[in-house]
């Protein structure tokens, strides 16, 4: 609706860390009584107060999220209050206080998944980052740590199980079919771990017996028909417990830990202490229904909210410009877990493939920001890949230079000096430099400047030695033009030309200046340069080495993540290559060859190593990009090796047919290998390509094998493809995260009409603005798909930007996470650069726009 007086036209204002100043008041004790009802809950809340030392003559603030104070009471006395905003403040003559409030939410009008929401029968919260104020008027930030009380009211038969944080220490039924319970949260929180759920779950128990022999109620709350699909989760909530007890030291600290699934979700999971919120993709999985990368993802983001008890929970972030003090460690503690799991090589080199995929566009383009930002118009717009994955990357880079056990006595210290403490990313570098007896100063600057460092690598041959030259670089990036050099760790190997050993023990060189020269001694050969090894750093590597090195290397270097990296740069070399005319796809198939011959070996590594860059990413090395150029060069690379290995991918097709479905790694890795022969197979245009993905989409024990064909049949024109989706659609109607996987495979379609199709699918009526996994399995993955989105005639642009606008007055937080792909207009031609920016505009021009999208959208057009 046009509301072109609207009176907040301003811009809205931007929030500095260079402002932060400490709360002029303390909140030492909450007593929140909540009378539960969908339409209109009633919170009552008590907060003891206390005047700080900063706070000599300050009123008290309390931060609101629009909702009606309906009464106030200081000391149980009516009192008057002042609003600035959607705050309060009030006047209060002394240091000492009790205030009583009470107002009135409605949570099944609450579209934007903030604060106390329904979902599906149930009502939950989230209150990170900002959402507590949405439920109860409080100082709504996380260095104010409270202890809570919980007393939750409602009707039993709608809501027959009620949870909060920590335990429940009462209940009992009322008259008129109600009842109530009451829990206690020992230990002093930040607001944004606040949690409850009320609704009509059923439970999966467990128990875990802490190292020092606590007990430990363990249960997972789903919809009773779910009941089947909580058994991975719980396995990996429990590996948790007993992996951060093994490798950090760090024991869970309460007598319950409950995680409920719920299907409305703004994102992954929420970590609120003792009551983790689940997006229920990250909970449910059985074979029938999840993939093996579903699996992992489960147990990864499990293992996540869990960590977080401790980094996170047990030391928390002074303000929201350290996120990363808790999001990048927690980051790097669940991928070290994961990599503990599993293949090590195989998680490293998804990490660093996510890393690449939304991280360097972020530190290449317009919503560039440091690890640590600096400034904010809305906090939710800072939950990205920088704060979160390049954060793990830190925390990696300091864990490789001090080595794991000087690493982990700075953990310690950490841990030790600031539990039960708001802190900074500051004062966690200072303590893994105190405990680890290291020198991080400039290190630090790794937290304030943004961008990817680009380092160019030269190795100098002279008879028995060699010189490495070593230079690096920062682009400017918003806000900041000059960057200074920084210590950029890097494994470095040499191996022989001729012999493919390596020559010489692999070295860490940390490159501190804008340039550096490492000598070598002793060379027998000429020596081939492995470097970012197990990807050291987060920079981009420019180094020039022919074909034949870089087959040298991906069949001979004994590090698997630099193996992979050999033949993604001679992949990559080689689509760049294609693109200026100049096609030679043979040193990639003899390669790939080689390669090929450890598939019974290591199936799940082989499959990594055998998928070409993605579109994204080529484009990432282009000056300008044209996407229909890169998907056809990159498509006749994907011909060119399934042509040329046609036999050896219906070989692995035949072999990899598994027996009965197992979750080992080797058989998660057949199943990967074996549909990306499949997909080659299509890629060769092999006559049996779409027979074999039909019997494979028909004879699947398991959602991997059953996605895997869909997914090659939904890129094909093959008569089987209508007959496939129709089946899968028929199959699990009804089941809301399969649907996604078919409304999502549908949007990643590689076919020329995948707009077409995708504009009928949001107007298929299973399709909803309301649910985010949904938006994001349509339009997420649309946008995703580079070539599909960046259709010249800017139809694809003109469908998301009209979803963002649908979806703003709904859940602007979901919505504003459509946008980053506009944002990237510089890297296009000018043509479609021309159609992206007139999109943004648009969107900038309609009155009344969430902060997060205005965010969103005023960066990427500056
Ligand atoms: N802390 C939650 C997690 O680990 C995510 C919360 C996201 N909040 C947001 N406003 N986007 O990882
Ligand atoms: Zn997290």
């Amino acid at each position: 609706m046009a509301d072109v007086q609207r009176p907040d036209a301003a811009p809205p204002p931007i929030i500095r860390r260079a402002d932060y100043v400490p709360p002029a008041w303390r909140v030492p004790e909450v007593a929140l009584d909540f009378m539960l009802d969908a339409d209109e809950t009633w919170v009552r809340a008590t907060l003891s107060v206390v005047r700080a030392d900063s706070g000599a003559g300050m009123p008290l603030a309390l931060d609101g999220g629009g909702q009606k104070l309906v009464s106030l009471r200081v000391d149980g006395v009516p009192a008057t209050w002042r609003t600035d905003g959607d705050r309060i403040l009030i006047d209060l003559p002394g240091n000492a206080h009790r205030i009583e409030t009470e107002c009135v939410i409605h949570p099944a009008t609450n579209t934007q998944l903030m604060g106390l929401y329904a979902s599906g029968g149930l009502l939950c919260t989230q209150c990170e980052a900002e959402g507590f104020r949405r439920i109860t008027f409080f100082p709504d930030r996380p260095d104010i740590l409270s202890r809570y009380t919980v007393r939750m009211e409602a009707d039993r038969a709608t809501y027959p199980v009620l949870l909060a944080n920590g335990d429940r220490i009462n209940g009992g039924d009322l008259p008129g079919g109600r009842h109530w319970a009451q829990w206690r949260d020992p230990f002093p929180k930040p607001s944004y771990l606040f949690a409850l759920v009320a609704g009509d779950l059923a439970v999966n128990r467990d128990r875990f017996i802490t190292r020092s022999g606590r007990g430990v109620d363990l249960g997972i709350w789903v919809r009773e028909g779910d009941l089947p699909r909580t058994g991975h989760a719980m396995a990996a909530l429990k590996a948790s417990m007993a992996w951060d007890e093994r490798v950090y030291g760090r024991e869970y600290d309460l007598s319950v830990f409950n995680i409920v699934a719920v299907a409305d979700f703004n994102f992954g999971a929420m970590e609120n202490k003792g009551l983790n919120i689940f997006n229920s993709r990250y909970i449910l999985a059985d074979p029938e229904t999840a993939t093996d990368a579903d699996y992992d993802a489960v147990a990864g983001v499990v293992a996540h909210e869990y960590f977080h008890n401790w980094s996170g929970n047990r030391v928390t972030c002074r303000d929201w410009f350290q996120l990363s003090l808790k999001e990048g460690f927690t980051v790097f503690r669940d991928q070290q877990f994961s990599a503990d799991q599993g293949s090590a090589a195989v998680k490293r080199i998804e990490d660093v493939r996510l890393l690449r995929a939304a991280q360097f566009p972020e530190d290449g383009g317009p919503l560039a920001h440091p690890v640590r930002p600096d400034s904010y118009i809305e906090i939710s717009n800072f939950y990205t890949a920088t704060v979160y994955n390049k954060g793990a990357e830190l925390i990696r880079m300091m864990a490789t230079m001090l080595g794991w056990d000087r690493f982990r006595r700075g953990c310690d210290l950490y841990f030790d000096r600031h539990d039960g403490q708001a802190v900074t990313c500051e004062d966690f570098v200072r303590a893994i430099e105190e405990g680890g007896e290291a020198d991080l100063s400039r290190f630090r600057l790794w937290y304030s400047q943004a961008g990817t460092p680009r380092v160019t690598a030269t190795l100098d041959h002279h008879g028995t030695a060699a010189t490495l030259r070593l230079t690096q670089s920062l682009a400017a990036t918003p806000g900041q033009p000059v960057k200074q050099p920084m210590p950029i760790p890097l494994r470095v190997a040499l191996f022989g030309a001729e012999t493919g050993r390596r020559l010489g023990e692999e070295r860490l060189i940390v490159l501190e200046d804008a340039a550096a020269e490492i000598p070598f001694e002793g060379l027998a050969e000429r020596p081939v340069l492995s470097i970012n090894r197990g990807f050291s750093a987060p920079v981009i590597v420019e180094t020039t080495r022919p074909a034949a090195d870089l087959a040298l290397l991906s069949a001979h270097d004994d590090d698997p993540f630099a193996r992979y990296e050999a033949l993604q740069q001679l992949m990559l070399d080689t689509i760049l290559a294609d693109l200026q005319g100049r096609i030679d796809h043979a040193p990639v198939i003899a390669a790939m060859r080689d390669v090929l011959g450890d598939a019974a070996r290591d199936p799940a590594f082989v499959a990594e190593a055998v998928l070409p860059p993605s579109e994204a990413f080529v484009g990432d090395h282009l000056p300008a990009i044209d996407p229909e150029a890169v998907h056809a060069a990159r498509e006749r690379l994907r011909a060119a090796i399934g042509g040329a290995l046609v036999d050896d991918w219906r070989g692995l097709h035949d072999r990899l047919k598994a027996g009965a479905y197992e979750l080992t790694p080797a058989a998660k890795g057949g199943r990967r290998l074996r549909t990306i022969a499949l997909s080659y197979m299509f890629a060769a245009g092999a006559a049996d390509a779409a027979a074999r993905a039909w019997a494979q989409f028909e004879a699947a024990d398991n959602m991997t094998d059953r996605q895997g064909a869909l997914a090659a049949l939904a890129s094909s024109d093959a008569a089987e493809r209508p007959r496939a989706l129709a089946a899968f659609y028929d199959r699990y109607r009804g089941d809301a995260l399969v649907i996604d996987k078919w409304f999502s495979t549908q949007a990643l379609s590689t076919r020329p009409d995948t707009l077409r199709a995708v504009i009928a699918l949001a107007a298929h009526p299973d399709f909803t603005l309301a649910n985010p996994n949904r938006v994001r399995a349509l339009i997420g993955a649309f946008a995703a798909n580079q070539r599909a989105f960046h259709q010249a005639d800017g139809q694809g642009y003109r469908f998301v930007a009209d979803m963002i606008l649908a979806l703003d007055p709904i859940n602007p937080q979901t919505a504003a996470r459509m946008v980053p792909p506009f944002g990237r207009w510089r890297r296009f031609d000018p043509d479609r650069a021309t159609l992206m920016t007139a999109e943004l505009n648009r969107i900038l021009a309609v009155p009344g726009l969430s902060r997060d999208v205005f965010e969103q959208v005023s960066k990427s057009l500056a």
